[in-house]
């Protein structure tokens, strides 16, 4: 096998692993190791924009309450204040690095970008890229990256297992490449920047969701993960049976979209005085709901009021998108469902992005700061990635203590696997998932979800997930440990809270609590 020796060793290249790379080339040496050709990853997807006070006549304390309110009571205050508070700088960084923000125009604009609105935001604080904010992000910071001396980039090659020395502190990560050919990246500090777990569910919003690999791996060396049965879905993908998953972005109710049946019903009034701007929790229930009452597979959101010049000019991607599918969004409602959109669990980080594995960071939605809580607030999420990739970069300025280079415990990739029955097995996996860890659970539905994770494990043993060789079953088999853990955990759960609703405990217990689990 190869090994090769880095400094800082950052995995993934979405806006945290970009922004990290950016900020910590200034002090280290930095490998990027981004397998997501462009496409991937979930930032590229992200529309709405980015949460930050930036309007004068906003508070902190506003935006930090408006989280602790859609977190329900799970969030950590600290972490909220601390991200909150360092919102501005990092908008401003972005604005020097030359993302092209939407500006206002408007005669009375107290600030230079237009500031949209959306779910549980009691103000206007998203600035955005149009409703394109994730493209114009990684397009910039992608640009940045290549420009940068002392950035190396690998895009072929992806991360199968973390590495551990003797002491079990993290050194680095097996990566294989497309044919399966063996690496040792060995490194002084490794950062996961992965993504989340909506890959475990049938539905999506994004068309190539992160499934988990990096809190998986994380696990594996014994990391403490949290809260991992607060999975989100967003309540309005489009409804598009034949086509690709595509979101229809929060920003459409934040400019007035109404949520109505397919006979016309104006519904979100009758579940949350805050109706379409309620938490996605609530939002996502209450579709949820109306499309159990049968009348039809989805719901539409309807933002006709808005004249065409501005639909077109404030949403051209949805628009360009909808209209490709046969759909003028300036003249129909849009039908739409919610689908799995964002892990608000993840690796246990400290505001540094520092996991309970010596020399092993997360960053981004692989990790959990206790920023979302029970329930995430629409566009913290890229806050959350700008935030901790620059605290992360500052208190990585210099090698915490020396770390041992040379790992131990290399796998033995010399066996051999079969590829049939990967797809098969993931595409059951995903089944169970959003059976049983759906947006409405159940003990029983959850019982019978880790009974089938245990059978589905056992049938596909034969493809070698003990001692994996390829790729491919390195990815099946964190799956499938990460699937279990969030079954765990939701089980565990003896009550409703946020984004995790379970009908036979319907009610929040007293003391909100964080879940944990450690594999070590
Ligand atoms: C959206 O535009 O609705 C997605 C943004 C987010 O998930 O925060």
């Amino acid at each position: 096998m190869t090994h090769s020796e880095h400094d800082l060793l950052i995995i993934g290249g979405g806006v945290a692993g970009l922004t990290l790379a950016l900020e910590a080339a200034n002090y280290r040496d930095v490998t990027l190791l981004n397998p997501g050709l462009s496409a991937l990853g979930a930032s590229r997807w992200a529309q709405g924009g980015i949460a930050a006070v930036l309007d004068p006549q906003d508070a902190i304390e506003a935006h930090v309450q408006d989280t602790l309110v859609a977190g329900d009571g799970l969030c950590d205050e600290s972490a909220v204040r601390f991200t909150v508070e360092h919102g501005h700088e990092a908008i401003d960084w972005l604005i020097s690095l030359g993302v092209p923000f939407t500006p206002d125009t408007a005669m009375e604009a107290r600030y230079p970008y237009h500031l949209t609105r959306e779910g549980g935001h009691g103000a206007r604080r998203i600035i955005h890229a149009a409703d394109a904010t994730g493209q114009a992000l990684i397009d910039t910071l992608t640009e940045r990256v290549r420009q940068a001396s002392g950035i190396h980039v690998i895009d072929r090659l992806s991360a199968a297992q973390l590495l551990r020395n003797e002491e079990g502190h993290c050194c680095g990560a097996l990566c294989l490449d497309d044919h399966d050919q063996a690496f040792a990246l060995v490194a002084r500090d490794t950062v996961l920047a992965t993504g989340g777990a909506s890959g475990l569910y049938l539905h999506t919003t994004s068309p190539s969701p992160a499934c988990g690999e990096g809190m998986a791996m994380a696990a594996e060396l014994g990391a403490t993960l949290m809260n991992l049965e607060f999975q989100q879905f967003h309540p309005t993908c489009l409804y598009d049976p034949a086509g690709t998953p595509f979101l229809i972005s929060e920003a459409v109710r934040g400019e007035g979209g109404l949520l109505r049946t397919i006979d016309g019903h104006r519904f979100m009034p009758d579940y949350d005085a805050r109706a379409e701007l309620a938490p996605r929790d609530i939002v996502a229930r209450a579709i949820h709901g109306e499309i159990l009452k049968g009348a039809a597979e989805h719901v539409l959101l309807d933002i006709t009021h808005l004249d065409a010049k501005a639909i077109r000019e404030h949403f051209p991607t949805i628009h360009a998108h909808c209209l490709s599918r046969g759909l003028d969004i300036t003249r129909q409602p849009i039908p739409v469902v919610p689908a799995a959109h964002y892990s608000c669990g993840g690796i246990a980080t400290d505001t540094n992005g520092k996991s309970d594995i010596p020399h092993l960071y997360a960053i981004g939605e692989v990790a959990y700061t206790g920023l979302h809580g029970a329930n995430r607030m629409a566009s913290n999420s890229l806050l959350e990635c700008l935030v901790y990739a620059r605290s992360a970069a500052q208190a990585m300025r210099q090698p915490a203590g020396k770390s041992e280079l040379r790992p131990i415990n290399l796998p033995n990739l010399q066996g051999s696997c079969v590829h049939e029955g990967i797809d098969t097995a993931v595409h059951a996996l995903r089944r169970i998932m959003s059976d049983s860890a759906g947006i409405v659970r159940s003990d029983a539905g959850l019982a019978a979800g880790r009974c089938a994770l245990g059978k589905l494990h056992d049938e596909y043993s034969y493809l070698g997930l003990d001692q994996p060789v390829r790729l491919a079953h390195f990815r099946l088999r964190h799956m499938l440990s990460l699937a279990s853990m969030m079954l765990e955990l939701a089980s565990a759960r003896r009550e409703s809270r946020g984004l995790h609703f379970n009908r036979d405990c319907p009610h929040h217990q007293p003391e909100p609590t964080p879940s944990r689990i450690s594999r070590r």
